[in-house]
């Protein structure tokens, strides 16, 4: 066997990314991990469960350049070693415990103000669209980010799948609700299942994705397996993983930190460094693969594409 390599669709080599992406930088997996820390690494190379996985051969996903970032991409050992998934314990280090996360089967109810509801196993429902890879930015309410090779496909595909009806004012997601296999679900402190939600027209914009995989290959269960949303002019919590149930609804969902914190966590959520977290500013964010505080952006630096979504409503909630 002849061995090519294959250069995987997320590394590029044009204007997006720096070749420095590549290499892991010590300092930068210490400042991600933050130092002291007893995490145990997860090697998240296709050894761990990849090859198994019956959605292997939709990846490397066809790239579309029309989504890059100007900053690097995270190395998936530093990403992968850093997650918030509080169904998994509530610091950064759940890389591990997630491993207990049941990925098969995984039907996903559709449901709600559509013309007919149903019950569509992953497998079934990710082979129904085209996926693609794109690189998008990350940042997450905590003033931390990432840029991350996603793929997927958009949502405004699932939508037209889902036929909803013309009274649907929003989505709501769910997460997976079992205790058995998500520790942190047994924990009280916490209105179960995670629940995040978007209108209608934030949901038919171009960059709201249905993530499937990460880094050319299927999702890696601390990434939300094996499907999770991708909005990243929000901060990250509106990004839900691990999707089992998709309603579409009249009222306004309220999300799990809204539900817990509604004068922190708000439904809207959209990046802005002039409005600072009631406990923090927003001004600044640390590049976890970079070790480097940077300026934030409106929306995260993607207001060409949705700032015209939020014209004309009240500008006191839409970034909290
Ligand atoms: N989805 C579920 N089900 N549970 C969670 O705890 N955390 C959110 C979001 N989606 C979370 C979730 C938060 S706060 C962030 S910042 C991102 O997932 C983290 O995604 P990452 O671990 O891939 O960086």
């Amino acid at each position: 066997m002849v061995n090519v390599h294959r250069r995987r669709s997320w590394e590029i080599a044009e204007s997006f990314a720096t070749p420095e992406y590549a290499f892991l930088n010590r300092r930068a997996l210490l400042a991600a991990m933050g130092i002291g820390a007893m995490a145990a690494a997860v090697a998240p190379g296709r050894a761990r469960g990849a090859e198994a996985d019956p959605t292997a051969d939709l990846y490397p996903a066809r790239k579309n350049d029309a989504y890059g970032v100007d900053n690097g991409i995270t190395p998936e050992n530093i990403n992968a070693n850093y997650n918030n998934f509080y169904e998994y314990g509530t610091d950064k280090y759940i890389a591990t415990a997630a491993q207990s996360l049941v990925v098969r089967p995984w039907p996903i109810e559709i449901g709600g103000l559509v013309e007919k509801p149903l019950t569509i196993e992953f497998d079934e429902l990710v082979r129904r669209f085209p996926l693609e890879t794109r690189l998008y930015r990350h940042r997450c309410v905590e003033a931390w980010s990432m840029t991350i090779p996603w793929s997927g496909f958009p949502l405004a595909s699932l939508v037209e799948f889902a036929r909803p009806l013309s009274d649907a004012k929003f989505i709501r997601f769910e997460t997976f609700l079992d205790p058995s296999m998500a520790p942190g679900q047994n924990s009280f402190l916490y209105p179960w299942p995670y629940v995040e939600g978007v209108t209608m027209a934030e949901a038919a914009n171009e960059l709201a994705f249905l993530v499937t995989g990460a880094y050319d290959k299927p999702l890696l269960k601390q990434f939300g397996a094996p499907i999770r949303l991708a909005l990243p002019w929000k901060y990250g919590f509106k990004s839900i993983k691990s999707i089992r149930r998709i309603d579409f609804v009249a009222e306004r969902p309220v999300g799990l930190w809204e539900a817990i914190q509604p004068s922190e966590y708000g439904f809207w959520a959209n990046v802005n460094p002039d409005v600072p977290h009631p406990r923090w500013s927003q001004a600044r964010e640390r590049v976890l693969h970079t070790g480097e505080t940077i300026p934030t952006r409106i929306f995260n630096g993607y207001g060409a594409q949705v700032a015209h979504l939020y014209e004309g409503l009240d500008p006191s909630s839409l970034f909290m």
